[in-house]
């Protein structure tokens, strides 16, 4: 038996505390019935109703992929571009973990559990992502600096990143370098870049936590391992105690 609100957030319709307020509007019905008590425990047996819409308890799945250049982390697009759902089983309900841009390639979680999917992104739990950064510019001793003390531009504050460097070509006036951070917020790293006043050439993740793609060509995908999901369960919770 489980609580009702985490069966929902499970079920990837929405955040907990956003099921906790459906259940207190009345929003919601198991078997049948308005169910607005908080806490209510629910077994696989019950039907549970949204504002009409019988919610599905479909088994979980866990999916890595090498996301490739060129595609979008939405289920669709207006615009008829490809999407990363189009390199993953048609039968299946799932969703980005978190969003890597169009032209960002490399390492992308997949999932139709939405609970799962709150604690890999959320900057509470500080799951490390790496990034390898190639960047038209130097960057400086000083800008090294600033991403290790945390990067405070006029309307963002980033928390300290690592940086490891890993070329610099004077020559060409290019660097590419290693960025790991633990949040995720809108086009970060290109953000933190520009703020610094650098322009990101290529983005590629390497690291989500610890899982990495390098046995998987761009767009191929795999399960994740039952022993890598309780890793990143727990790694996530950890981190909501640092
Ligand atoms: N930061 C960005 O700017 N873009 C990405 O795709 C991921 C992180």
């Amino acid at each position: 038996m489980e609580r009702l609100q985490k069966v929902i957030a499970q079920a990837g319709i929405c955040s907990r505390r956003k099921a906790e307020e459906l259940i207190l509007d009345g929003k919601v019905k198991v078997n049948g019935k308005v169910c607005d008590v908080l806490g209510t425990k629910v077994s696989n047996q019950d039907s549970i109703e949204i504002n009409g819409n019988v919610i599905s308890k479909e088994e979980k799945v866990y999916y890595i992929m090498n996301k490739p250049k060129g595609c979008l982390c939405t289920s669709s697009d207006d615009k008829g571009r490809k999407t990363v759902l189009d390199y993953m089983p048609q039968n299946q309900r799932i969703f980005s973990v978190g969003r890597l841009d169009y032209d960002t390639s490399g390492v992308l979680l997949l999932t139709n559990d939405g609970q799962f999917c709150n604690h890999m992104i959320h900057p509470r739990y500080h799951l490390e992502k790496t990034y390898v950064v190639n960047l038209q510019g130097i960057l400086s001793d000083d800008d090294i600096k600033q991403l290790r003390r945390g990067l405070k531009t006029k309307t963002e504050k980033y928390q300290p990143a690592k940086v490891f460097v890993l070329q610099k070509d004077l020559t060409r006036n290019r660097t590419q370098f290693e960025l790991t951070i633990s949040e995720g917020k809108n086009h970060q790293v290109k953000n933190m870049m520009l703020a610094l006043g650098h322009e990101v050439r290529r983005l590629h993740r390497v690291k989500f936590a610890f899982l990495d793609v390098k046995d998987l060509r761009a767009g191929e995908y795999r399960r994740l391992k039952p022993y890598e999901i309780k890793q990143l369960n727990r790694l996530s919770m950890e981190g909501e105690q640092k």
